[in-house]
């Protein structure tokens, strides 16, 4: 048993997604967010950069003395996992494998789609974890950068005129390999999951890849008898590099209730 907080990491608001998830399956369990939305969008970032932010959002993270840490990042998941392993002594939970493994299970033709920011296509870790696990997949992935700054400046209705054309835009191509399992291998793309599903079709399985972390970071602290055994519901505390007002504002709707964001000291 260990009262300590889960943490969990994000360039803004898409590691919300993973954060949900945690909230509804382990409501006891304490929980430090940190959004790093004054260096947002991590996509368009070299390696080296994406590193040396992960770096500097880990050590805030454990400055809070958290127990484990949800990458909840797919940026960072393909670029930085391999070197937070090496240099910090807490479990990582990214969520490159959690996304592949449940494409896997979910995919019927074995046509699976992958989305997600520049430097994760880029890095092809997504295609590494499919293709290492079942040779026989076929796969296409492409960045969408559009999605992330659409997300953090408060658009992601499907009403959205805006999010419709971006979704247009950027999944035209991917709709023509008629994928039956789409990856969205960015945690922010979750968020656009209704104009994605309108768009992509109601038949293909979407896969939220910050859930499936959060949920097999939920599957360790139970095997590893790491939960809390407070039986009250858990303190959660959303942090951020850039405005917490802004913050507050826009990730309420995504995490169903008010969220008071709080400026970090980083
Ligand atoms: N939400 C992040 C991801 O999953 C990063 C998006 C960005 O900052 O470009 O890749």
């Amino acid at each position: 048993m260990d009262r300590r907080a889960i943490g969990v990491f994000d360039s803004g608001l898409g590691g919300l997604t993973a954060a949900k998830v945690l909230e509804d399956t382990l409501p006891y369990e304490n929980l430090i967010y940190f959004g790093d939305t004054a260096n947002m969008p991590y996509g368009p970032r070299s390696r080296e950069e994406i590193i040396a932010l992960a770096h500097r959002n880990t050590e805030f993270l454990l400055s809070k003395d958290v127990k484990a840490i949800v990458v909840a990042c797919g940026t960072v998941s393909s670029n930085a996992l391999a070197e937070l392993r090496e240099s910090f002594d807490v479990p990582f939970f990214g969520v490159i494998d959690a996304a592949a493994i449940a494409a896997l299970e979910a995919t019927e033709t074995g046509r699976i789609g992958v989305i997600a920011t520049e430097a994760s296509i880029r890095s092809g870790a997504y295609r590494r974890a499919l293709e290492s696990r079942n040779d026989g997949v076929r796969i296409f992935d492409t960045a969408c950068p559009s999605f992330v700054p659409l997300v953090e400046s408060g658009h992601s209705s499907a009403e959205d005129s805006l999010v419709r054309a971006a979704v247009e835009k950027e999944l035209w191509e991917l709709r023509r390999f008629e994928p039956d399992t789409l990856i969205l291998g960015c945690t922010h793309f979750p968020l656009l999951e209704e104009a994605i599903a309108e768009f992509m079709g109601r038949d293909v399985h979407l896969i939220s890849c910050g859930g499936e972390a959060a949920l097999s970071l939920g599957e360790y602290l139970h095997k590893e008898n790491m939960l809390t055994d407070s039986k009250t519901p858990g303190e959660r505390r959303y942090f951020t590099s850039g405005d917490a007002e802004s913050f507050s504002r826009h990730s309420a709707p995504f995490l169903g209730h008010a969220v008071k964001g709080e400026k970090a000291d980083i």
